[in-house]
This record gives structure tokens, sequence and C-alpha cells, in this order.
């Protein structure tokens, strides 16, 4: 009897491990994903009440993030892909030229991209784990409100908003889907 507990114990672990082995790793560190969460918390002020309107128009589709803490490789890999893909998507808005009126701190804005686009690079592997068109979504809704004359400000507001949303909560509640082991500070410039 405990010889065949044993077995399906070790069977269970097989297969968890053929799990993991099948998907292949793509990582992303977490000290680099920590050092752009906090470029781009400290390049300006918090979202300003002037601009709550545009959440009308604007408002992240946070249940593309999977809820809950959990070991399972699958819900890791779509964690990571959100923020790739935010990332990825951001940085497309990024290479627009910023309002005026916007008064981010350039250095920490530079260094935010320069993050954001080590992030590109290492977890280029992210690219197409999920199908999901939900975010494409929410970035031409921000698109179409920064072409707006008016509310562009508000858009960007709102874009660093919710960036910073992805990136705090998937942090916190998928510490463990990113790598942690060296510590990599990340190059200024
Ligand atoms: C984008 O805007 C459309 C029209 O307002 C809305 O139906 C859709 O839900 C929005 N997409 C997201 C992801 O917020
Ligand atoms: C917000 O969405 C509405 C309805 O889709 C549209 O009429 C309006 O122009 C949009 N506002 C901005 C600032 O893009």
């Amino acid at each position: 009897m405990m010889l065949v507990s044993l077995l399906l114990i070790l069977l269970q672990v097989c297969s968890q491990l053929m799990t993991a082995v099948a998907i292949p790793t793509c990582l992303l560190n977490g000290h680099v994903v920590q050092s752009t969460h906090h470029m781009l918390r400290d390049l300006g002020g918090s979202f300003p009440v002037s601009c709550l309107p545009v959440n009308i128009n604007i408002s992240f589709p946070s249940s593309v993030l999977p809820a809950a803490a959990s070991a399972n490789p699958l819900q890791c890999r779509k964690a990571l892909w959100v923020v790739y893909e935010s990332l990825q998507e951001a940085g497309l808005v990024f290479e627009e030229d910023l309002p005026a009126e916007l008064t981010w701190r350039d250095e920490k804005l530079q260094r935010f991209r320069h993050l954001q686009f080590r992030l590109m690079e290492e977890g280029q592997c992210l690219s197409g784990v999920d199908g999901s068109v939900v975010l494409s979504s929410y970035f031409s809704n921000v698109t179409a409100v920064l072409e707006q004359q008016g509310s562009a400000v508000c858009g960007w507001e709102a874009l660093r908003r919710d960036l910073l949303w992805v990136l705090k909560s998937a942090l916190h509640q998928h510490h463990n889907c990113f790598t942690w082991g060296t510590k990599t500070p990340p190059t200024s410039g």
C-alpha cells in the first residue's frame, strides 16, 4: 500500500516536471521590473483628479492578469506575458512625442525607457504567449484619447497609472514567477 502511494506521488511529481519542461523557460528579472516600476512612479506626480473623466475611455482590463499567486507554470507565463505585452505596446506609444504640458521628469523618463527596452529584449520569447486581443483593444482606446486635442495629457497620465498597476500587481501577486537570482542593478542612463 505504501509502495503504491509512493509510486503515485512519484508519478505526480514526474507529470508536473514534464509540464514545466514542456514549456520553454521564459523569464523576466524581477529586479529590473521593480526598477522600471519605480522609475515610472517617480517621473511624475499622482494621477490628477482633473483627469478622472478620461476613465470612461481608458480603463485597464484588469481581469487579463491572473488573479491569485500560483505555482502553476501556465499562470506564470500568462502573468509575465501581461507585463511584457503591456510594456511592449506602451513602448510603441512612448515613441510619440509627449505633449509639452506634461511635466514629467525627463531623466527618469529616459531611464524608464531604457529599462523597458531591456525587458523587451529579455522577454522576447513571451511575445505571442497569449492570443488575447483585450490588451490591444485597451491600447487602441489609449491611442484614440492621445490623438484627441485637449485630452492627450490625461491619456498619458492614465496610461502611466495603468502601467504602474500592472507592474505592481504582477510583482506582488506573481512574485515567484519572476527571477530574483542575480541582483543586477540597472545600469544608469
Ligand atoms: C475600448 O473602447 C470601447 C468603446 O468605448 C469599449 O467598448 C471597449 O471595452 C474598450 N476596451 C477596453 C479594453 O477597455
Ligand atoms: C471617449 O469615447 C467616446 C465614445 O466612444 C467618444 O465619443 C469620445 O470622443 C471619447 N473621448 C476621448 C477623449 O477620446
